[in-house]
């Protein structure tokens, strides 16, 4: 069965072709970082008119790089949200009108569901249950995964999502936009344990984030650092950028882990945009396991919003039959587990 995913939810215009949920045939993303580079962030009204230029020649080359033609597919599947209407408007009404006029079966994807089955597109995948950490740049939270559809949410952020925190941190810096993989460069040339920011594991019971009395601490600290010629001779801002990535690392750790051991899970994932993070990847699989767990992460192009995770979900529901129709609409905010 040939599923064609679609995401359009942020500053990403993807699409991929899928073959009965995990062969990836084609994944095509254009990115839109160089347009949003300038002010800091995403601008949602240049990401939508971007999107629109855009989602025509992406979802071209996919069927192009897949060797196939529309008739040859058996689904189109579409984020609908959570993500920037505007954004999400342009996958969902170019994927209702394809599905519309060649008459192929429109299924609505949640972006979320998307990350935490991402890891199902990899060859080496765990099996279920397994616990999920989504780190990207909206959200931050652990599902308990118990099978296609059958999630629990066990935490989530209260305030900034912990690629959020990247991105600001990195703009405190002026080193531009998105921030976190510049801040992991930077970080690989600092001293992670020069200043210590504050950890905020919140109550030691709960697997909630909290990551804006961090941005704060980050901010003021900066403020100082750069006022102060002696502190500037001791402290490097690539220190600073190691010791603020430390402190997002620990407490993401400490969730996930003890997520792992407290449902008895043999595997813990992470996914979405931060999972691309070596050394969170490096501390989460030594902590993991210390406690006889296996961690897995998809590879960086499955981690960033893409197509193929949308695809693989689509499948999966299309196969339940779950089938959405032409009065379909898109989500801003839009739960995993409602
Ligand atoms: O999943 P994603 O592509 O988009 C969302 O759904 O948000 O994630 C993007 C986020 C950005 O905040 C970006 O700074 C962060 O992922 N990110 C990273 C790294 N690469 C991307 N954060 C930390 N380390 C990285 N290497
Ligand atoms: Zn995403």
């Amino acid at each position: 069965m040939n599923i064609l995913g679609i995401d359009t939810s942020c500053d990403d215009t993807s699409a991929a072709v899928i073959v009965d949920g995990h062969e990836v045939l084609s994944n095509v993303v254009n990115s839109q970082i160089r347009l949003h580079h300038p002010y800091g962030g995403v601008v949602p009204e240049l990401a939508s008119r971007e999107h629109v230029r855009n989602i025509v020649p992406v979802v071209h080359e996919a069927l192009a790089r897949a060797n196939l033609k529309i008739k040859n597919l058996d689904g189109v599947a579409v984020t609908v949200g959570p993500g920037l209407i505007g954004s999400l408007l342009v996958g969902l009404y170019y994927a209702k009108a394809l599905a519309y006029v060649n008459q192929i079966p429109l299924v609505a994807v949640n972006h979320l569901e998307g990350h935490i089955l991402s890891i199902l597109l990899e060859e080496n995948a765990p099996a279920f249950p397994f616990v999920v950490l989504t780190v990207s740049g909206g959200h931050t939270s652990i599902f308990y995964v118990k099978g296609f559809g059958e999630y629990k949410q066990m935490g989530q952020t209260l305030d900034d999502a912990a690629g959020e925190a990247f991105d600001k941190v990195a703009k405190i810096l002026g080193l531009g936009y998105p921030g976190g993989a510049i801040i992991e460069k930077m970080a690989q040339a600092g001293l992670k344990n020069k200043i210590p920011f504050p950890r905020a594991y919140l109550d030691p019971k709960t697997f909630d984030f909290s990551f804006s009395g961090l941005k704060t601490s980050v901010s003021l600290y900066v403020q100082t650092w750069r006022e102060n010629k002696e502190l500037q001779n001791s402290i490097q801002a690539e220190d600073i950028a190691a010791s603020f990535q430390e402190a997002v690392i620990d407490v993401l750790v400490e969730k996930a882990v003890r997520a792992g051991k407290q449902t008895g899970v043999d595997s813990i994932v992470v996914a979405g945009g931060v999972a691309c993070n070596h050394a969170l990847r490096t501390k989460l699989t030594q902590a993991a396991a210390k406690e006889g767990l296996s961690a897995f992460y998809p590879r960086p192009g499955y981690c960033t919003d893409n197509g193929a995770m949308i695809g693989l979900t689509g499948y999966y529901r299309m196969i339940r039959g779950e089938q959405a129709d032409m009065s379909i609409d898109v989500r801003s905010r839009f739960p995993v587990v409602e």
